[in-house]
C-alpha cells in the first residue's frame, strides 16, 4: 500500500514535471530591453507601449504558442544592456531580444546574439553600422545616413547653399555629420564647420554662438530623441532665428512625442524622416487614434512605430516558424514587406536593415497643434551606409 502510494506520488511529479516544461516549450518570448528610466526614459516609454498596441490588437498567442512579453528597463547604460540580454537568453530562454533604445546599447549586445543564435530586433538604434555588427541582427527604425542624404539633396534646392552641422557626438550624429556633409559637397553646396556636442545633458550655448559668428543661411541638427527641445529653446534664446539662420535636421529634433511642447520656434522647422504622426493613411490614423487612446493621449513618435513594426516582424517571424527560435526565426524576418504606418517597409534580406520611404515634412500648425507635415516624398530608400 506504502509502496503503491509512492509510486503514484512520483508518477504524478513526473507528471507534473512533463507538464511543466510542455506549457515552458508552449511559450514565445521576446526580451524587450529598453531605457525606462533616465534621460532616453521617452525612447522605452513610447517602444513599450507600441509593442502592448500590437499585442492586444494581435492577440497574445501566435504560431501556437503564448507571447510573453518580458521588458527590461537597462537605464541606458551598455553593460546593463549587456547583463540583461546574457540574463534573457540563458535563463529566460527568449526566443528573441527586441528594443535598444541607443546605438550603444545595441552594439553592446550584438556579440551575445551572435554566440547565442538570437535574432535581435533594433526598434531604435539607428546607427548605419549596427546591422553589420551581427548577423542576427534586424532592423525595425531608421538609419541616420537615409535621413541625412535627403535632407542634404532637399536643401540646396531651397536656398541653403552654406551650412554649419551641430550633431550628438556618438554613432548616429557621426552618421548624420558624414552623409549630410558628403551630399552638399556633391550638390555644390558648402560646409563652413562641422561641430559636435557631448550626447548627454549637451550644453548647446557656446556652439550656437559659434554658428551664429559663422552666419550660415542654415543649421543642420542631429540629436536623439529626447534631446530635440532643449536645443530648440536655446536656439530660439539665441536669436538664430532673427539672425536669419534657418534650422534643418533629421526629424530626431522635431520629434512628435514633445513636438507641441517646442512653441513658435519649432514652427516652420523642415526635417527629413521615415515617420509623421501626420502621415497621411488610413492605417496610420488608425495606429494613431488607437495609440493615443491606450496612453492618454500621448502621441506616438518614430520610436513608437520602430517598436510596432518590430512586433510585427516577430509575430509573422513566428507564425512562419510555428514560436521557432535561431536562424530558423531569423530568416522568417528576412525580406518581409508590409504596409506600417510610416508608409510602405521591407526588411531587406541581404542587409536585414529596413528600406521604407523618407519625407520631406514641415513643422505647421494643424487644428492648434504642431504636426510634421509630409510634403516630399523620396521612395523605397535603401540604407546609404551600407557598402553591398
Ligand atoms: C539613436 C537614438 C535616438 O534617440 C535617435 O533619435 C536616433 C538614433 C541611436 O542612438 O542610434
Amino acid at each position: 500500500m506504502q509502496k503503491r502510494f509512492f509510486l503514484n506520488t512520483v508518477a504524478l511529479g513526473l507528471l507534473l514535471a512533463h507538464t511543466g516544461a510542455a506549457m515552458a516549450q508552449e511559450k514565445f518570448k521576446i526580451g524587450l530591453i529598453l531605457p525606462m528610466t533616465g534621460p532616453f526614459a521617452s525612447t522605452g516609454k513610447q517602444i513599450e507601449a507600441a509593442a502592448r498596441l500590437y499585442m492586444a490588437q494581435n492577440g497574445d498567442t501566435v504560431g501556437g504558442k503564448k507571447v510573453e512579453l518580458i521588458v527590461k528597463d537597462d537605464t541606458s547604460a551598455p553593460d546593463v544592456t549587456k547583463r540583461i540580454a546574457q540574463e534573457l537568453v540563458v535563463n529566460d530562454k527568449v526566443n528573441v531580444l527586441a528594443g535598444f533604445g541607443l546605438t550603444p546599447l545595441a552594439l553592446a549586445t550584438a556579440p551575445l546574439a551572435t554566440q547565442s543564435k538570437t535574432p535581435m530586433v533594433v526598434m531604435a538604434a539607428a546607427t548605419s553600422s549596427i546591422t553589420q555588427a551581427s548577423p542576427y541582427v534586424v532592423r525595425t527604425s531608421f538609419t541616420l545616413p537615409q535621413a541625412a542624404v535627403a535632407m542634404a539633396d532637399w536643401a540646396p534646392n531651397n536656398g541653403i547653399k552654406k551650412v554649419v552641422t551641430l550633431v550628438s557626438d556618438y554613432g548616429p550624429g557621426i552618421d548624420a555629420e558624414k552623409y549630410f556633409k558628403d551630399r552638399m559637397l556633391f550638390n555644390g553646396a558648402q560646409v563652413l564647420d562641422t561641430l559636435r556636442v557631448p550626447m548627454r545633458n549637451p550644453d548647446f550655448a557656446p556652439f550656437l554662438q559659434k554658428v551664429r559668428d559663422l552666419k550660415p543661411d542654415a543649421l543642420f541638427v542631429f540629436v536623439p530623441s529626447g534631446a530635440g527641445a532643449a536645443l530648440m529653446k536655446q536656439f530660439s534664446e539665441r536669436g538664430m532665428d532673427k539672425a536669419g539662420i534657418k534650422l534643418i535636421g533629421t526629424g530626431d529634433i522635431t520629434d512628435d512625442d514633445i513636438l507641441n511642447s517646442m512653441g513658435d520656434v519649432a514652427n516652420g522647422v523642415v526635417t527629413s524622416h521615415h515617420y509623421s504622426a501626420s502621415h497621411n493613411s488610413p492605417l496610420n490614423k488608425k495606429f494613431v487614434a488607437a495609440f493615443e487612446k491606450a496612453n492618454a493621449g500621448l502621441r506616438p513618435n518614430f520610436m513608437a512605430v520602430g517598436g510596432y513594426d518590430g512586433m510585427r516582424v516577430i509575430y509573422e517571424a513566428a507564425k512562419t516558424t510555428k514560436g521557432g527560435n535561431g536562424e530558423a526565426l531569423l530568416n522568417a524576418m528576412k525580406g518581409q514587406l508590409f504596409e506600417s504606418p510610416r508608409g510602405p517597409m521591407f526588411i531587406d534580406a541581404q542587409t536585414r536593415d529596413v528600406v521604407h520611404n523618407i519625407y520631406i515634412r514641415k513643422v505647421e500648425k494643424v487644428g492648434g497643434q504642431l504636426f510634421n507635415q509630409e510634403f516630399s516624398t523620396i521612395p523605397d530608400v535603401k540604407d546609404p551606409g551600407k557598402t553591398k
